[in-house]
């Protein structure tokens, strides 16, 4: 059975000062974690510091993006040895966020997986459709899209060492989440692609996580699901409360 993963993807939210208080909110109820794979992601500037004060806990540390090349002249960007560096293991890639702000393509996220798992960090690879996509009906090309360009090249052992999140971008930070079933049609989707690209090992071995206004209202039935195998969480994870209740929902159905 698949591990259940929560991974919180703080954004631009929190200062150090800040983040201090959360984590320190979150490790006073850590007996909460048992079962469940928990990453949190905080902004780069407070990796370091976030480091630390994990240590020893059962909580690990992820970045939010990485540039693709190992280093050079890029002003302002981070490479994925920077992030390993200081300590991280995940780094969520092509976050729909990227993709519209910040002209993320499917091959700029193939060249960051590649650069990730060359300095052994985990990517969480983030795929979704539009409401515009998912109104024209097309919500399945897109997600096939994303996967096979994103993908390409990529190696059976390389695949499965890769995280999914599927988040539909009508769902992130508007509260209105895909329903069980809605998210789950879709995650079998992925599952069956990854299948056909790769083998049937492979995909079932593979997490994927849903993403889009994962609350702890809605988390529990979400995470039933038979392919649904964790969250990325935004708005609700800025809040221990929050995010531990949504831990807790992984902790009763795994
Ligand atoms: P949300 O964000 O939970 O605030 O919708 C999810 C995400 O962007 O990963």
């Amino acid at each position: 059975m698949r591990k259940k993963i929560i991974a919180g993807n703080w954004k631009m939210y929190k200062t150090n000062e800040e983040a201090r208080q959360l984590v320190s909110a979150l490790k006073s109820n850590i007996q909460v974690i048992k079962k469940t794979r928990v990453i949190i992601c905080p902004p780069a500037t407070a990796l370091s510091e976030v480091a630390l004060l994990l240590t020893g806990t059962p909580i690990a540390l992820g970045a939010q993006n990485i540039h693709w090349e190992k280093e050079g002249a890029f002003t302002g960007e981070i490479s994925a040895g920077m992030i390993k560096s200081v300590g991280a293991a995940y780094v969520i890639l092509g976050h729909s966020e990227r993709r519209q702000y910040f002209g993320e393509t499917d091959e700029k996220v193939r060249q960051k997986i590649l650069a990730a798992q060359g300095q052994g960090l985990t990517p969480i690879v983030c795929i979704g459709e539009t409401l515009e996509q998912r109104e024209k009906g097309i919500t399945r090309e897109i997600v096939a899209t994303q996967i096979d360009q994103g993908l390409s090249g990529l190696t059976a052992a390389q695949v499965s060492r890769l995280i999914f999140a599927y988040e539909p971008v009508w769902a992130i930070g508007t509260g209105k989440n895909a329903t069980p079933a809605q998210a789950q049609e879709v995650h079998e989707f992925i599952r069956g692609r990854l299948t056909s690209l790769y083998d049937q090992a492979t995909a079932q071995a593979i997490t994927i996580q849903y993403g889009g206004s994962v609350k702890p209202a809605n988390a529990l039935e979400l995470l039933k699901q038979a392919d649904i195998d964790g969250a990325l969480v935004g708005g609700a994870c800025l809040q221990a409360d929050s995010f531990l209740e949504i831990i807790k929902a992984a902790e009763s159905c795994s």
